[in-house]
């Protein structure tokens, strides 16, 4: 941080402040964390208030057939759209900044935009995006790809969350109509400035005021199921057992393993592991675990996932267990828009902030909307580091700091 006397569109710290307290309230848990999920009531609150917070910054309010919700500042040109915004699903006792953080900054930036005068010579727009996490459906950035044509017709049907209801059902019982889901794509925009808090604690340790992502990181997402055999847990001997979570422990060991070989920013974590049938006098007969693996070079992702595959099959073999291991969701790393990073750069320069480049260790929306037109993230500080956690902070005064970069990038792109 620094005090240098300070150009560009400022945001009002105050404003932003209130709007990330006023949406972290909807789906807040008593337990702590948000849980906020695609197609969730909370999730539909949510939208609504966004919906309201753009139309009293004065945008033009829509909901795509998904359920994205957009604010327009028309342009006194036509062209493309300049899109900026983030997702607001969480993930399960999440925080009130991951996603959020860059729907609010980007409606106070517009608001901010137009309060230094003049009309836009391009158009504008903000999203709030319906989907990013993957925390019900494996989703995969359903938001994204169905404005970019990228979801399969019949996906909507297979999407099951843990309760089996599917995607399509999901839609329906929040007002959406699956039938016209198509209907969201878009071909009109060029650009996507997307603000996202850190989630790691690079810029807090520098004492940076804002990161320009150069890389996305890569990461799949894998689903194991180990089959044993139960048994009773008092009159089988150890050395006569087929215990899946046994297995499944050594699995999981070997998969940290891995990464801890392959050395930072190499990253595996099983995140859900489930037990069956589940009892304290029962040895377990199937166990099922997730691993979530990532690495900014696809090449070492696939060698990391390779080597996952043999040694889990390796300990399945001495255990005398199944093990059947399916990737669900694979994305590539994604390296962001070059001229766009310069423009955040000089914005931030502007501003009088300081700025570093860093890669994203997170996935984000800029990696799949990346795929069909430019885009570009900038970060702000997370205290301690800390996401998809309760504990997940950062200041109003860095969030505002953030917008304002934001805004005076868009300024740039959009009013010159
Ligand atoms: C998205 O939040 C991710 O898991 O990186
Ligand atoms: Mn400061
Ligand atoms: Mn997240
Ligand atoms: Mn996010």
């Amino acid at each position: 941080m620094n005090d240098r006397p300070a150009a560009g569109v400022r945001v009002d710290e105050a404003r932003l402040t209130s709007l990330v307290e006023q949406l972290g309230r909807v789906g807040a848990q008593s337990s702590g964390g948000i849980i906020r999920p695609l197609y969730s009531p909370p999730w539909r609150e949510a939208q609504d208030m966004v919906a309201t917070m753009m139309s009293d910054a004065g945008l033009s309010v829509r909901e795509d057939a998904v359920g994205n919700v957009f604010g327009r500042l028309a342009g006194d040109t036509a062209g493309p759209v300049l899109l900026t915004g983030s997702h607001i699903d969480t993930v399960v006792h999440g925080g009130a900044y991951d996603g959020a953080l860059g729907v609010l900054s980007a409606i106070v930036a517009l608001e901010a935009c137009a309060a230094a005068g003049g009309t836009p010579r391009r158009t504008v727009e903000v999203v709030s995006l319906c989907e990013e996490e993957s925390s019900r459906f494996h989703a995969n950035y359903f938001g994204t790809r169905s404005i970019l044509g990228l979801v399969a017709e019949n996906e909507p049907e297979l999407l099951v969350d843990p309760d089996g209801v599917t995607l399509a059902e999901a839609a329906r019982s929040v007002g959406l109509d699956p039938a016209r889901f198509s209907d969201a794509r878009r071909d009109d925009i060029d650009t996507f400035l997307e603000l996202h808090i850190e989630q790691g604690r690079t810029l807090v340790d520098a004492a940076i005021d804002v990161g320009v992502v150069d890389v996305i990181t890569g990461f799949m997402w894998l689903e194991v199921v180990v089959d044993g055999r139960t048994d009773h847990a008092g009159a089988t001997a150890m050395t006569n057992r087929q215990d899946a979570l046994q297995a499944a422990a050594r699995m999981i060991t070997a998969v940290e393993g891995v990464a801890l070989a392959e050395g930072h920013p190499a990253v595996a974590t099983t995140g859900v592991v489930r037990v069956h049938p589940g009892g304290a006098n029962i040895v377990p007969g199937r166990v099922e675990f997730t691993i979530d693996v990532r690495h900014p070079e696809l090449d070492v992702l696939d060698q990391m996932v390779a080597a996952m595959r043999e040694q889990c099959a390796a300990v399945a073999t001495d255990r005398g267990v199944q093990v059947d291991l399916q990737v669900v969701k694979k994305t590539p790393p994604h390296t962001l828009d070059a001229g766009l990073r310069a423009v955040l750069q000089q914005a931030a320069d502007t501003c009088g902030l300081t700025w570093r480049e860093l890669p994203s260790g997170a996935g984000h929306d800029s990696q799949t909307m990346g795929t069909h037109v430019k885009a570009a993230m900038l970060f702000v500080p997370s205290v301690d580091g800390r996401s998809h956690s309760p504990a997940e902070y950062s200041t109003p005064h860095d969030c505002a700091q953030g917008a304002s970069v934001l805004a005076t990038a868009v300024r740039l792109l959009a009013w010159a």
